[in-house]
């Protein structure tokens, strides 16, 4: 199957296309590279420019034909710097994902699979989150996530675009064969600033929010290993149509929201302990203040995914760990810089 994938020179994207040609697909991608890194998209047919360049999407339409699916991950990603610069976060994550809907409605392309995240919840009762959770995403970013997914439902509901969000909870860790990672402007990449500062690239790793009514005080999260979460968008391409009969009326409307988390939390102390286990020396750090827009975390309860996707993560943090820090070694190498 072909598969365009926006923002496939990122983090996720680009692991998604990894894992779609281990499973026999091809990845088409499209990315400005307002971000990504060229080298990450890797030897597949690249189209350098933006999701709402309509011209640039028929020309690829045109070119492959036979794409099938749209995986959606291309976006500004930084809870920060959204707080910042909500307008920019508006415009090009909101304004720009529906010039691509209309784009692929008149391309013909009725699959579609957006790239959501678990910040779109609420403070949640211990933590715990499921599909039916109440949506009160905490910054401008987020709530770009929760207003694309309610673009793409009225969609579906007004034609025969149907989508399935992949809410994902903290993706860390690399592709394990080493195609790629954190590409070091992943600024939200936890493991990966962990990584830069045990080799020295960054000073000091600022454990932001000790204050939080966590077990600890630091934020708690849902570490997800990248390679899962890519495999878990391969199932839902490859199992889409029996993903909306598995969903029953729950898929009426044509948009379905999955989570995607290992249903296990983690907060950012432990995970650090982790990190200085697996090195085997501590780190620089420092506790500092919450930073704008974040929150206490969430962890996935229940299993949609499993029902829905016949998916579930298998990873363990300490093999995200492991594999990040394998990744840091060739990073340069592979990116080039
Ligand atoms: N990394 C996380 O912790 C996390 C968590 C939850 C959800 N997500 C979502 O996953 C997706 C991928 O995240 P990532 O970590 O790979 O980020 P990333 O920054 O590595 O990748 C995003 C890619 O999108 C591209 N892009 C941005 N705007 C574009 C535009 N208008 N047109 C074309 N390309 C554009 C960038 O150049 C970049 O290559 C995002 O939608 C993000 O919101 C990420």
């Amino acid at each position: 199957m072909k598969i365009l994938v926006t923002g496939g020179a990122g983090y996720i994207g680009s692991t998604i296309g990894s894992a779609l040609e281990d499973r026999g697909h091809e990845a088409v991608i499209l990315d400005s590279l307002v971000i990504g890194h060229r080298a990450l998209a890797r030897n597949r047919p690249f189209y350098e420019g933006d999701i709402a360049d309509r011209r640039l999407l028929a020309e690829i339409f045109r070119d492959h034909p036979d794409i099938a699916c749209t995986v959606h991950c291309a976006a500004l990603i930084s809870v920060p710097e959204s707080v910042e610069r909500p307008y920019d976060y508006y415009v090009n994550n909101v304004g720009k994902t529906l010039e691509l809907l209309k784009g692929l409605e008149e391309a013909g392309c009725q699959r579609f699979v957006f790239s959501s995240s678990a910040s779109v919840y609420g403070e949640a009762p211990e933590f715990m989150v499921d599909e039916s959770s109440p949506l009160a995403p905490s910054s401008p970013y987020a709530r770009t996530k929760m207003m694309v997914e309610f673009l793409i439902e009225d969609i579906c509901k007004a034609s025969d675009l149907r989508g399935i969000s992949l809410r994902y909870f903290n993706p860390i860790g690399a592709d394990p064969e080493l195609r790629s990672g954190p590409h070091g402007k992943a600024t939200s990449q936890v493991l990966g600033t962990l990584v830069d500062v045990s080799m020295g690239r960054l000073p000091v790793f600022r454990i932001t929010g000790t204050d939080w009514p966590t077990r600890d005080g630091t934020g708690l999260r849902d570490y997800v290993h990248v390679w899962d979460l890519a495999k878990a968008h391969v199932n839902a391409i490859e199992q889409f149509d029996q993903v909306f009969e598995r969903a029953g009326d729950d898929g009426n409307s044509g948009h379905l929201a999955v989570n995607l988390g290992t249903g296990q939390g983690v907060t950012v102390r432990e995970l650090v302990d982790a990190f200085e286990s697996a090195v085997g020396h501590e780190i620089a750090k420092v506790d500092a203040p919450r930073r704008p827009g974040d929150t206490a975390g969430s962890y996935v309860s229940g299993s949609r995914a499993e029902q829905l996707l016949d998916w579930s993560a298998r990873s363990t943090v300490q093999q995200a760990i492991t594999d990040a820090l394998r990744w840091s070694k060739v990073r340069e190498e592979v990116l080039g810089d």
